[in-house]
Parts: C-alpha cells; sequence; structure tokens
C-alpha cells in the first residue's frame, strides 16, 4: 500500500491567523480609534523583492493594518535610508518598519537593520531581537521561523524531545528556527553549506527543515520513514530545466507560464516517505506573510500599552 504523507495547508493555517489578527485589528479601532501601521521600506527594483512586497501590502489590507511602502532609488546611500528609519521612528502612527532584503550593496545592511527600533522591528532582525530570542524573552521573533513553528504546533506536532535537522544556517530562516526549535525542546542540528555528510543527518531526522535556495537537494533516500518535512526554499524552474515527473505534475503552470515553482525537496520522492510535508507553493510562503502581520499587531499593541 502506498501511504501517502499529509499536506501540511500554510494557505489554510496562515488564512486562520489572519483571520484572528483582522478580528484584534477590529477590536482595537473599536476601543481606541486607532489602528496598527506598518512601513516598508523598497531600495530599488528587485523584481522578487516588488512581488514580496506587495503580498505584504495587500496583507495588510485584508486584515485592516494600514501599511505605505516607500521606495528609493538603487542608488542611495546608507545616511538616506537612515533618515526615513529615523523618521519612521518616531512617527506615533507607524507601529512595524521593514525594510525589504537585499539591499543595494553601498547600503550598510547592519547599520539600517540596526537603526530601527526594536519595539518596532517586525522582521525581528535587530540584533536586541535576535539577543532575546536567544535568551528566551518576550521579543518580535523573525516572521519565517515563527511561521514554521506556528504551522507545526496547529498540526499538533510536539517537538519536545525531536530530532531536529535544519539544513541551511541563515540568518533570516536557519539560525532563527533554529533558536526557536530549541526554545520548544526538539535536539537540533544545524547543517549548511560545508556540512560534510549532509545524508548522515538527514536521514535521523524525525524534523527536517530545508532553506538553502537549492532545488532537488533533499531526495528520498536522505529522509527516514515518517519524519515531518518542512520545505522552506522557492525555486522557479524553466520547462527546460524540469525532470520529467516534474513536467507531468507541473502541465499547466509550464503550458501557462512556460514555469513552476518548487522547494528544495524532492516532493515527489520524498512524499510517500514523510508523514508530513509542507508543499511549495502552499506552505511556509503563506505563513511569512501571516507572521508578519501578527507581529506588526503585537508591536502596535506593546506600543499603545495594550494587553
Ligand atoms: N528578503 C527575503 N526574505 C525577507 C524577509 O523575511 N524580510 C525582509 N525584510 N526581507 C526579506
Amino acid at each position: 500500500m502506498i501511504k501517502i504523507a499529509k499536506l501540511i495547508d500554510g494557505t489554510k493555517i496562515s488564512q486562520d491567523i489572519k483571520n484572528e489578527v483582522k478580528e484584534e485589528v477590529k477590536k482595537i479601532k473599536q476601543s481606541t480609534g486607532k489602528v496598527p501601521g506598518l512601513s516598508v521600506i523598497l531600495v530599488g527594483e528587485n523584481p522578487a523583492s516588488k512581488v514580496y512586497v506587495g503580498s505584504k501590502q495587500r496583507g495588510c489590507e485584508e486584515v485592516g493594518i494600514k501599511s505605505e511602502s516607500i521606495k528609493m532609488e538603487d542608488t542611495v546611500s546608507t545616511e538616506d535610508v537612515l533618515k526615513e528609519i529615523d523618521r519612521l521612528n518616531n512617527n506615533p502612527e507607524i507601529h512595524g518598519i521593514l525594510v525589504q532584503l537585499p539591499l543595494p550593496e553601498q547600503v550598510d545592511k547592519d547599520r539600517v537593520l540596526q537603526a530601527i527600533l526594536p519595539e518596532k522591528d517586525v522582521d525581528g532582525f535587530h540584533p536586541v531581537n535576535m539577543g532575546k530570542l536567544v535568551s528566551q524573552q518576550e521579543c518580535l521573533a523573525p516572521a519565517t521561523p515563527s511561521g514554521i513553528i506556528e504551522m507545526l504546533k496547529r498540526e499538533k506536532i510536539n517537538l519536545k524531545g525531536m530530532n531536529a535537522v535544519m539544513v541551511g544556517h541563515s540568518e533570516i530562516v536557519g539560525k532563527p528556527t533554529s533558536l526557536l526549535l530549541l526554545n520548544e525542546w526538539a535536539t537540533v542540528t544545524i547543517c549548511h553549506i560545508e556540512t560534510a555528510d549532509l545524508k548522515m543527518h538527514t536521514v535521523n531526522a524525525d524534523l527536517l527543515i530545508v532553506a538553502t535556495g537549492v532545488p532537488y537537494l533533499i531526495k528520498g533516500d536522505m529522509v527516514k520513514e515518517g519524519a515531518v518535512v518542512i520545505d522552506v526554499g522557492i525555486n522557479r524552474i524553466t520547462k527546460d530545466k524540469a525532470s520529467p515527473g516534474l513536467l507531468e505534475w507541473r502541465k499547466e503552470d509550464f503550458e501557462k507560464k512556460g514555469a513552476t515553482l518548487i522547494g528544495d525537496v524532492d516532493f515527489l520522492a520524498v512524499e510517500p516517505k514523510a508523514s508530513h510535508i509542507s508543499p511549495v507553493p502552499g506552505g511556509v510562503g503563506p505563513m511569512t506573510i501571516a507572521m508578519l502581520l501578527s507581529n506588526t499587531l503585537k508591536a502596535a499593541k506593546n506600543l499603545m500599552g495594550i494587553k
């Protein structure tokens, strides 16, 4: 008998979270007359960044959060961006500030991220928030990692004592996700580009989370029977690069758009072994937006003094 893994439906879970945020935003508006406000700074013309910022703004609209996007030329200096952040830090109607990454080379990313008031840092990238995450203090935690934990919790997966393997060690996903898993008492292994034998680690994973940007990195023989698999990758695959299986599976995408989106996990090979698996698209992606909205609500409540 072929066993089918339970698909973790990030679209459905994120919709539940957005409905909860929307309810709270409505209550805040009724009691204070104010609404949470998010400012997104977008520097340059990176097409992927434009798409992400558009999704974030649509998310805000959906739940009643006021949002503005501040577009800056890709020739701006660090000082120009810092001035904008200073203005937003001092604007009482703005509760969340997000600088879309990546930034152009001439802009000092670390100075920019550190200039955001930690209380308004809805991306959770400020060293103060990162430090609080390490020491398990109340903080704004990065959206994608929070989304992963939230989707696992809502699927009733008990993380305590699990062998969790995080493949990818980025500041945005791998490192903070590992900390959040540790805070839930999982036993965490972090693998990265210099890991000598990736498979040796992944075959022992009860929970395997992959965020590398390498399509097909995780093959069927690298996954333990019954593992929970979370795929954070988003890779655009054109028709000429697709495997025969993918060509058949995503036939409609290839016919309509000439390309499809896949993660870092060879889904067709891994899905029969996993107990749960998050798809791409429709897995972690929508959770990121939902958790950004949830963080903006949290920042607004803290700044307004609402419990
Ligand atoms: N670029 C890719 N992911 C992210 C994210 O989560 N936040 C920001 N600000 N930029 C990104």
